[in-house]
C-alpha cells in the first residue's frame, strides 16, 4: 500500500468491516480522524457508546483515560489506541500513590473524580463526573457530607461556584485549557462585539468570568447550534471547531491564541493520534489497552454510579 491519505481512508473502511470494529473520535481529534469515525462524542457520550457497542474491537481516538474506561466498561472487548503516548496533563498530575495519601488525610470526605484520571485513581474514588454533567452530580450528593474533588482545580472551582458546595480541591490542571491568554480574549471580544464568548470549564477562573455560556465539548457544540449569535469565541481546543463548522456553516468560530500568542491552545496528546496510525493499529491490533482486574472492577463501581445517576 503507498501511504497518501486516501489509501489510508480506504484501508481502515475495509479493516474496520473485517474486524468488526467501532471508531470512537473526540472532538480535539484531527479533522481526517473526526471524518472517519463511527461516533464522535465528550468524555461522557464516548463512556456510553463504549458501554453499549456489539462491536469485537473499540478503536478509541482520543487520549489513554478515555480508552481505558472504555475497558473498564467493556472488559471483553479488544480496545486499541492508535498512539498508546497519547496522555493528559490530568491524569499525569494525580499519581495514585500520592492520591492515596491525600484520601487518607481527608477519611470522612466522599471523593468525586474527574474522568480525566488513571484507572488507579478512579479505583479509589466514590463517583467519577465528566465535565457536562459535574455539576449535576455534585448537586444530587447529600449536602452534609464533605466533598473531595479531583483532579482538575478548575473545573472544581467551577462545580464549587455552579453549586454552591464547598469542595476539597485536589491542585491538578490541563495544560492546554490553562494557557488562553486574557488579553488576547480581552481583543477578541473588541474586535467581534456581538461575539459570544463560549468555553470549557477545565479554563482559568478569569477566563471563565468572561464567558457568556460554559460547558463540556458537546455542550458548546449545541450551543453554538441553537443560539442566536452568529459569532462565537472558542475557548477550548480548536479541534471542536471542525464539527463547529460542519453543523452550522453559516457561522463564524474565532479561536484564542495562548500566552505569548503560542499556538499551544492545540493538545499535544490528542494530535498525537494521525489516520497513518489509525490504520496500523486496526490492522495490528495494538497497542492494545491492558489492566489489573482488580483494579478494573474497583474503577468500575464509582463510573456505574455516575452513568446511573446521570440517565
Ligand atoms: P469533554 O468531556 O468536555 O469532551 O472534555 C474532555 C477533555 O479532555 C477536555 O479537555
Ligand atoms: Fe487532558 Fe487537557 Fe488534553 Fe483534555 S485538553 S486531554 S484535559 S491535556
Amino acid at each position: 500500500m503507498s501511504d497518501t491519505p486516501d489509501d489510508f481512508v480506504s484501508a481502515i473502511h475495509k479493516l474496520r468491516k473485517d474486524r468488526n470494529a467501532i471508531i470512537l473520535a473526540h472532538y480535539y481529534q484531527e479533522p481526517e480522524i473526526q471524518d472517519i469515525a463511527d461516533f464522535i462524542g465528550d468524555s461522557l457520550e464516548l463512556s456510553r457508546k463504549a458501554a453499549s457497542t456489539d462491536a469485537d474491537v473499540i478503536v478509541f481516538c482520543g487520549v489513554h483515560f478515555m480508552a481505558e474506561t472504555a475497558k473498564i466498561l467493556s472488559p471483553e472487548k479488544i480496545v486499541i489506541l492508535p498512539d498508546i503516548e497519547a496522555g493528559c496533563s490530568l491524569a499525569d498530575d494525580c499519581p495514585a500513590e500520592e492520591f492515596k495519601a491525600f484520601r487518607a488525610d481527608h477519611p470522612e470526605h466522599f471523593v468525586v473524580s474527574y474522568i480525566n484520571c488513571t484507572a488507579a485513581v478512579k479505583a479509589q474514588s466514590d463517583l467519577i463526573c465528566t465535565s457536562s454533567n459535574a455539576v449535576d452530580l455534585v448537586n444530587q450528593l447529600p449536602t452534609d457530607i464533605p466533598i473531595l474533588f479531583a483532579p482538575d482545580q478548575n473545573l472544581g472551582r467551577w462545580v464549587q461556584r455552579q453549586s454552591g458546595r464547598e469542595l476539597t480541591l485536589w491542585q491538578g490542571r490541563c495544560i492546554v485549557h490553562e494557557t488562553f491568554s486574557e488579553e488576547a480574549l480581552l481583543k477578541l471580544k473588541l474586535k467581534y462585539p456581538d461575539g459570544e464568548v463560549i468555553a470549557h470549564p477545565e479554563c482559568m477562573e478569569n477566563l471563565l468570568d468572561l464567558a457568556d455560556f460554559i460547558g463540556s465539548t458537546s455542550k458548546l457544540l449545541s450551543h453554538a447550534q441553537t443560539s442566536n449569535a452568529s459569532t462565537f469565541i472558542v475557548l477550548t481546543e480548536p479541534g471542536i471547531m471542525h464539527q463547529m463548522q460542519k453543523m452550522v456553516p453559516n457561522k463564524q468560530f474565532i479561536d484564542v491564541p495562548g500566552l505569548d500568542g503560542c499556538s499551544c491552545n492545540t493538545c499535544p496528546y490528542m494530535r498525537l493520534n494521525t489516520l497513518e496510525k489509525l490504520w496500523k493499529c486496526l490492522d495490528t491490533l495494538e497497542p492494545k489497552i491492558e489492566m489489573d482486574e482488580d483494579i478494573r472492577i474497583k474503577a468500575l463501581a464509582p463510573i456505574q454510579r455516575m452513568l446511573e445517576m446521570s440517565k
